[in-house]
């Protein structure tokens, strides 16, 4: 059984979580391998609807061991509050395990990602403000804390006392405001230190065993290919890689592990926070999609930007990632539309360009061109048979994939886990 690597193919919030819940059934591991609590995964299954944002999406699957890599940052107030919620709604957590690799976000991660973000005024990147982008500048910094550390508290409390020096000086000097107490921070980690022990382990090892059992296992990715920081719209990025390439490195995997991989794309575009979005709706339309598909963040409650499907977009995220397979999801937020627009080229200072630019600004002044196709205006939701799709979604599906260069695999048309169609096989 293979290694299968489920990626956001867009900005953000194409259903990955619904996706990696779906197949989950089939799994016998799923990693969670980078980002932090920015990411929301909704899930709609038996259990009932949930909203994750640290634990990876196939905990539902009973047999299923879930890891959350070193890839990861985790804010530990987060990771238990959404341990205890699922707990109390049914939801077995004693297969949950946490890379000692993993960084913590800590309380000056996530002051500083709010103060940060005021002082860039206009320039806001619109982050999430959980503390993700400091947490990860801290790693890199050589200045991180890990849930490793968390088991020795004298080590803990070493390291803590002369980071917390340098980040008060920051805080007070720099940004005005009050020192953070050592005692405090150091209490509250310890306190978390006692409820997440039993969960952190050394995890490639474990991933390693299953690796040799050949069995399936999933690569849970968080944000989407055009939030990295390298090959997204940088600086309007997140901090760590949601890519494939990520996949190995934030769950410790060799690149040749990997069989195969699913980019996630919405049936249109959405993304929230700053930065250029070409196919971006201001208008009637935008809010159409953004109020019949409740466009608002998962995270934050922020509006999502809504507009069409940006193949220029999407055939760039499919190159870097290598999808050999893509999954389409709410295809039947697109029923009541009586056409469909899809972007097949910018304009770019009255030139045609075909791909995608690395600069932020270019593309702000990239104009989409668009070819138009025939909506189909019936119901989708109940269908689950690719044939019984009306003419027009066929076709929308087919043009797709024909601009993408990718199989669709896999096409959803709800929320709840059971309402997708399965086009050809995934596993
Ligand atoms: P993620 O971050 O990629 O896991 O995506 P989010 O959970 O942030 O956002 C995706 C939203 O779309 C969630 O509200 C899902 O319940 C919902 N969703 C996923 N697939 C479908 C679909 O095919 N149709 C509809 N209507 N909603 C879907
Ligand atoms: P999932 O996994 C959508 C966006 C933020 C902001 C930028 C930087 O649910 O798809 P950050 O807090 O990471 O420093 O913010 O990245 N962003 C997401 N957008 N879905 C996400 O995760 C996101 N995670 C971060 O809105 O624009
Ligand atoms: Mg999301």
């Amino acid at each position: 059984m293979p290694v299968v690597a489920i990626i956001g193919a867009q900005w953000g919030d194409e259903g990955k979580g619904k996706v990696v819940d779906l197949l989950a059934q089939q799994a016998k591991m799923v990693v969670r391998f980078s980002g932090g609590d920015n990411a929301g995964h909704s899930v709609a299954n038996p259990y009932g609807e949930f909203k994750l944002h640290l634990v990876p999406s196939g905990i539902f699957s009973p047999r299923v061991v879930c890891i959350i890599g070193n890839g990861v940052v985790i804010n530990p107030v987060v990771l238990i509050d959404e341990i205890e919620q699922l707990n109390k709604r049914g939801v077995d957590t004693s297969r949950l395990f946490i890379s000692d690799r993993a960084h913590l976000i800590m309380p000056y991660h996530i002051l500083l990602d709010g103060l940060e973000e005021e002082a860039r005024g206009g320039k806001a990147l619109g982050t999430t403000r959980k503390g993700v982008g400091p947490a990860f500048t801290d790693k890199a910094a050589r200045l991180g804390i890990r849930t490793g550390d968390l088991l020795d508290k004298e080590a803990l409390l070493e390291r803590l006392r002369f980071i917390l020096d340098y980040k008060n000086v920051i805080l007070t000097k720099i940004y005005g405001v009050s020192p953070l107490s050592l005692d405090e921070v150091y209490a509250q980690y310890c306190q978390y230190a006692g409820y997440l022990a039993p969960y952190i382990r050394e995890t490639t090892t474990m991933i390693d065993e299953a690796l040799n059992q050949g069995k399936l296992i999933l690569l849970e990715g968080a944000q989407g290919a055009l939030l990295d920081p390298d090959f997204g719209t940088y600086p309007y990025t997140t901090s760590s890689s949601p890519l494939a390439g990520g996949g190995c490195l934030g769950a410790g995997l060799s690149p040749t592990k990997i069989d195969r991989i699913l980019g996630v794309f919405k049936a249109y575009c959405t993304r929230v926070g700053g930065g250029p979005m070409p196919t971006e709706l201001k208008d009637e339309t935008g809010d159409l999609i953004r109020e019949r598909a409740h466009e608002y963040g998962t995270t934050t409650g922020r509006p999502r930007r809504c507009g069409w499907f940006d193949a220029v977009a999407a055939r760039f995220s499919t190159r870097i990632n290598g999808f050999t397979g893509a999954v389409v999801t709410r295809l039947d937020i697109l029923d009541i539309m009586p056409r469909l627009k899809i972007c097949v080229g910018y304009e770019l200072d009255g030139k045609s360009i075909d791909y995608f630019p690395g600069s932020v600004a270019a593309l702000a002044r990239c104009q989409p061109v668009y070819e138009e196709l025939p909506g189909w205006q019936v119901p989708t939701s109940d269908i689950r048979d690719y044939d019984q799709l009306p003419l027009q979604a066929r076709q929308y599906i087919s043009r797709l994939e024909e601009l993408i260069s990718c199989p669709v695999s896999l096409i959803c048309v709800g929320p709840e886990r059971e309402q997708a169609i399965k086009r050809t096989p995934i596993l």
